[in-house]
């Protein structure tokens, strides 16, 4: 970065000829990194190898096969999942051990099971299924953006269509939601990532979530999938506590209308965790009733070393703050080398999360794919642009979503200095043409 005055001036606002020279300036920049033969990954939001060792002692688990109820781990049953497991993550969640699911090693599975279920019989309060009956019908879903890209997949996997809303720091553009859901009776559900969102960071307020549950839906079995896979990855000791939305949703008179799900796939192992499912007593037992003609118990035992390896829901938090020793530093060097290159030149915004796994940079309109497509020339590998939205098409192409856990550290700086300063060359061509 220079020091002159020229860098403080926001880039849109320069002249023509200093504009040439900035491009001049980042064209030089870009060659260079390409000179460097990089090659650097934010893909995929992963846990890093370090990450996954905290975990090791699961390898050498279980301690015997029966639960602390006597239960043969080894053996077929208990669909809904062992004691043990379901207390402990109960109490984290803040509901009753009745009211979850522990179930096999991810959570989306059991989003895309309750999907089918709903589509093929419906849900506990549904008339009929959700499939269309008569030609022409459809069934739609809202979807804040921007939103987690394999929800959308999944959405357009059903041909459910997808009806966007702006997330905010707060969680969804409510009253959009509110007068969405309440003529239109193909609107279904919403998707929601209530704490740490993907992409954004949000934290979804009692107050959004408590008008989620009580706002009049013209679909009368209308479903919220509270997609809680961040709620204990915290960055900062300035820890979120996800709304209680299934009490907020019993105590407005629709307490089948959430559906909660969370893992423990950035906890333990990301390919060997636990996902979990939770509801009313009623959507629990709709669920694993549904579950039942397809299986006759879920793995056990590895719920059984879960449960011995964490000990007690504090032994989840102690563990999750190990993460966060590993992970907060590769946050605040993304923040770093953002606010140092980019910080008021007016071409960029980005979150600043205080959990969850990414960081959302929203670049100058119409340039995301560019910058994508310049750091992919250099060797950088980026979330394709428009991934955080339905079909990948984000209207604006300005989004671009981070995810700085997998690399080290050093590849986490080596990556944003390098998409810095696509960012900037992207922006300056077309401001330069426009000035
Ligand atoms: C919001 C969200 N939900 C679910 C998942 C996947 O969860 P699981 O591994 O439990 O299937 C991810 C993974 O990136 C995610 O970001």
């Amino acid at each position: 970065m220079t020091e002159s005055n020229e860098s403080v001036l926001p880039i849109p606002q320069r002249s023509t000829d200093q504009l040439e020279a900035f491009l001049h300036e980042q064209q030089t920049a870009y060659d260079a990194l390409k000179s460097q033969d990089l090659k650097l990954d934010l893909t995929r939001g992963k846990p890093s190898p370090a990450q996954l060792d905290l975990s090791d002692a699961l390898l050498s688990l279980p301690d015997g096969v029966k639960d602390s109820t006597g239960v043969d781990t080894r053996n077929y049953g208990g669909l809904a999942g062992i004691a043990d497991l379901r207390e402990m993550f109960a109490e984290l969640l803040r509901i009753e051990p009745e009211q979850i699911v522990a179930g096999g090693n991810s959570s989306l599975v059991m989003m895309r099971e309750v999907i089918t279920y709903l589509w093929l019989k419906g849900g506990v309060d549904s008339e009929r299924p959700w499939s269309p009956q008569q030609p022409g019908e459809k069934v739609r879903f809202i979807c804040p953006v921007p939103g987690y890209d394999r929800h959308f997949t999944l959405l357009e996997w059903f041909g459910i269509d997808t009806v966007t809303v702006p997330m905010h720091d707060d969680g969804p553009d409510i009253a959009a939601v509110e007068t969405l859901v309440a003529d239109d009776p193909s609107i279904k559900g919403i998707w929601l990532v209530p704490t740490y969102a993907n992409p954004s960071g949000s934290i979804v307020s009692q107050e959004i979530a408590a008008r989620l549950a009580a706002m009049p839906t013209a679909a009368r079995d209308f479903k919220i999938f509270w997609d809680n896979a961040y709620a204990f990855h915290h960055l900062s000791e300035d820890e979120a506590k996800s709304a209680d939305i299934l009490t907020l949703a019993a105590a407005s008179g629709h307490p089948h209308r959430p559906i909660m799900f969370a893992s423990t796939s950035k906890i333990t192992y990301a390919g060997a965790g636990v996902g979990f499912l939770a509801g009313s007593l009623a959507t629990v037992k709709w669920y694993t009733s549904h579950l039942g003609k397809g299986a006759i118990g879920p793995d056990k035992l590895n719920q059984l070393r879960h449960a011995q390896f964490f000990g007690s829901p504090q032994g989840v938090r102690d563990h999750m703050d190990r993460h966060r020793e590993i992970i907060s530093p590769k946050f605040a060097e993304v923040e770093r080398v953002l606010s140092e290159r980019l910080g008021g030149l007016g071409v960029a915004t980005w979150t600043q999360p205080t959990g969850g796994y990414f960081v959302s940079l929203d670049v100058l309109d119409g340039t995301a794919s560019r910058v994508v497509a310049l750091a992919k020339e250099a060797g950088i590998a980026l979330t394709p642009a428009g991934a955080s939205f339905p079909n990948g098409d984000d209207p604006r192409d300005r989004n671009i979503r981070l995810a700085p856990t997998f690399p080290e550290l050093s590849d986490v700086s080596a990556a944003m200095e390098a998409v810095a300063t696509c960012v900037l060359l992207a922006a300056a061509d077309p401001l330069r043409s426009r000035a």
